[in-house]
This record gives structure tokens, sequence and C-alpha cells, in this order.
């Protein structure tokens, strides 16, 4: 069992009820927060790529948390030298186990640098937890790869943004759904800021359309419970 709560943009808190797992922690400057940074206390975190959109509390909830943090190798090294002790950072394809889970990451066509000027490669995370298989894809255009990635993990519940311009657009994430085959999806990083500003409801009635899976539109700070 899984809960999946939505905190607004593209972060994520899974929870099987003994470890909280924290995906792209952006609370501060997100006028989407649907909590703090302050109030999250989570056992791992979890990073897509360095955009400021995804990892600004990283640092903040990782040094008061104690939380492990796991993401591409570059970054990881950043990290280090800024006193996490906790790190873990793989690369593409690399799988990592956490207590109770492991993540795999997979490429992302995307870009990747930190506030701080780290550059990295971009990417998507293959979630095992709580008898769940979760992909984040991260921030991405559609690519060919997402129907083997589709092929090489049975998704339960797939995390696509929709929002164009810095990604997919509704239209592209309908075929990058329909790709990867998931049991469920849940849009995301849409209407944080105006250049994003689309209707999920137009996402949900394609995808409903063209395949089998089903759409579960979360509000920040809703919980959908795998
Ligand atoms: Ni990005
Ligand atoms: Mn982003």
């Amino acid at each position: 069992m899984t809960e999946i709560r939505f905190l607004g943009h593209a972060t994520f808190e899974l929870s099987d009820g003994t470890t909280t797992v924290l995906i792209d922690p952006f609370l501060t400057g997100n006028p989407q927060a649907a909590v703090s940074a302050e109030d999250l206390s989570p056992d791992v975190i979890l990073l897509t790529h360095g955009h400021g959109d995804h990892s600004a509390d990283v640092v903040s909830i990782a040094k008061r948390s104690g939380a492990t943090v796991i993401t591409m190798l570059e970054i990881a090294d950043e990290y280090q030298q800024e006193g996490l002790e906790n790190v873990i950072g793989p690369n593409i394809g690399g799988t990592v186990e956490f207590p109770g889970g492991s993540v795999k990451l997979v490429p992302a066509a995307h870009s990747s640098s930190t506030p701080k000027g780290t550059f990295s490669a971009a990417t998507g995370l293959i979630v095992e937890f709580g008898g769940v298989t979760t992909y984040h894809l991260g921030d991405t255009w559609l690519f060919g790869d997402m129907e083997l990635i589709g092929r090489r993990h049975s998704i339960d519940v797939a995390l696509v943004p929709i929002g164009g311009f810095f990604t997919m657009d509704v239209e592209d994430a309908v075929e990058a759904v329909r790709m990867i085959g998931p049991r469920q999806v849940i849009p995301c990083h849409y209407g944080t800021f105006p250049s994003i500003e689309v209707e999920a409801a137009e996402f949900k009635a394609g995808v409903e359309r063209e395949t089998a899976t089903e759409v579960i539109i979360l509000e920040p700070g809703q919980t959908h419970t795998l």
C-alpha cells in the first residue's frame, strides 16, 4: 500500500506507513505549495534534476531531517560539498535500494543544472515502494524510449508533466501515457506559472479516449492511495 500526496507542481510524497519518500521538493517559492518545507520530515529524498522548481528545498529538508538524498552523481557531489552526509549519486540505469524500496534512474529529454551551476543529465525515476511501481517522469519531452521503459517495468502509476513550455504539453503527454501504459496516471507540472496554464480535464479526456489508463487529478494537498 502506498499513499501518494501531491504537494504542488512536481512535488510528491510517498508513504507506506513506515517510510516517507519525498520527490522533487519545491515548496519555498512555489505558489501551489500545499505545505511548507518545515512541515516535512522524509526518510528519503529523490530528485529528478537540478532545476530550482524541483530542488529548491532538498538541502534544507535533508539537513534538518537527515534524509538520504538520491540523485544524479554530479548533483550528489554538489550536495556532499554543501555538507550533506547521506547522499547517493548513481547514473542513468542505476538502481539504489533504500529502506522499504528502490529507485532506478531512467532518461528524460530535458536539461539539468542546479541553481549553483552544476550541470548534469535530467532523469525520470522508477520507484518500487509499498508494493507499487511509480514512474515520476521528471521534466521531459515525449521520447521513443518511454515505450521501452513501459516494457521493462509494469507501471502502476505515472506522474506526468503536462504543462508545456518546459515539458510535454497535453497532447504529447497523452501519447506518452499510451506509450508507457501505466494503470493510473496523475498529471503534474501545470498551473504553477502563467506559461504552463493548461486544462487537466483535457488531458484526462484525451487519455481516457486513447488508452485504458485511469486519470487521477489531484489538487495540491490531496492524497491518492494505491
Ligand atoms: Ni526542469
Ligand atoms: Mn520543472
